[in-house]
């Protein structure tokens, strides 16, 4: 029977240990950059998005011919975790949601300064472009890698989800242009761990298909679960300021459809995304068993 536990603490560790590794608590006399890059990379987080890296990967490496180096993947697992971490540094900024909660300890722009924390986002996005170039692989496949990362983080993904969300305080959104927001804003980036992972992974076209609509449910179902989570529980449990959707007037699922609701279109979005995965044997384990976590988490 499959080992969720292990597995999660196994890949985590990896992730870990190449973010330490790749963001290094360097000391300068001359500036806090990059202090302040290693205070919000460590400062703690899921890791969500490079565990589906892993897990995706991980289903093309039942045949040999596909059979890669994990190394490689932790590049790619490391380069999308440093992004993430990107958005949520400039995320919180008083000019976006004016956090001063995350991971459990104070923001990065508190802890340093706004200017720093600017800097911090605009260098952990080169870095994991930089981190990409490195990997010891075809030069093909680290385009192909770069290309789903860039389109995912930017114009036409998690910046343009984020401006949306900015544009949309105090107003209601209609569900279609709530649900494009949370596609973008939350979503864009964690189909891109999937779709990285069945490219590292040499995944057929018919399973990335598949995989896509996996992803694109898990991405939503991600936001939904955060909006949620956000009026349920209290900050200590989050590691971030609950309630702060409602006093920002932004709109969220939950208050549009009412908590009950959202909680049973998360469900929907579950079930469908473990249908979809209904194809794959053992393999998909650690697929089904973090798209479960993504729904049922707590934080
Ligand atoms: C929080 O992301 C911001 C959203 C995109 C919803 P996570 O819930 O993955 O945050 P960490 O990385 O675990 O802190
Ligand atoms: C953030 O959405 C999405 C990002 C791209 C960072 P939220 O603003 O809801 O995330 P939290 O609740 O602050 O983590
Ligand atoms: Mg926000
Ligand atoms: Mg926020
Ligand atoms: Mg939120």
């Amino acid at each position: 029977m499959f080992d969720w536990k292990n597995w999660h603490s196994e890949h985590f560790q990896r992730v870990e240990l190449a973010l330490v590794h790749a963001v290094p608590a360097l000391e300068d006399p001359l500036d806090q950059l990059y202090a302040a890059m290693a205070y919000a990379v460590r400062a703690g987080g899921k890791r969500i998005r490079p565990l589906l890296i892993y897990a995706t990967w991980q289903l093309g490496q039942t045949s040999p011919e596909n059979r890669q180096e994990i190394k490689q993947v932790d590049a790619a697992a490391v380069a999308i975790e440093l992004i993430h971490t990107y958005s949520l540094v400039h995320d919180d900024l008083p000019s976006m949601d004016n956090d001063d909660l995350r991971r459990g300890k104070p923001t990065t722009h508190k802890m340093f300064n706004e200017a720093t924390a600017l800097l911090v986002g605009d260098a952990l996005q080169s870095e994991a472009f930089t981190i990409i170039t490195q990997m010891q692989t075809p030069a093909q496949l680290k385009v192909d890698i770069m290309r789903e990362l860039s389109i995912s983080a930017g114009m036409h993904g998690m910046c343009k989800g984020q401006a949306i969300d900015l544009a949309s305080v105090g107003k209601i959104l209609d569900l279609q242009t709530l649900e494009k927001m949370h596609r973008l804003k939350t979503g864009a980036l964690l189909r891109c761990a999937i779709r990285m992972g069945a490219i590292l992974g040499g995944l057929p076209i018919e399973q990335r298909v598949v995989l896509d609509q996996v992803a694109q449910d898990v991405g939503l179902g991600f936001q939904v679960t955060d909006d949620i989570l956000d009026a349920t529980q209290n900050s200590e449990t989050l590691g971030k300021t609950a309630g702060k959707d409602e006093q920002a007037h932004k709109p969220t699922f939950v208050s549009l459809m009412g908590l009950d609701a959202s909680m049973t279109y998360a469900e929907e979005l579950l079930t469908k995304s473990l249908k979809s995965l209904h194809q794959w044997g053992p393999e998909a384990d650690p697929l089904r068993e973090i798209s479960k976590w993504a729904f049922n988490r707590k934080s």
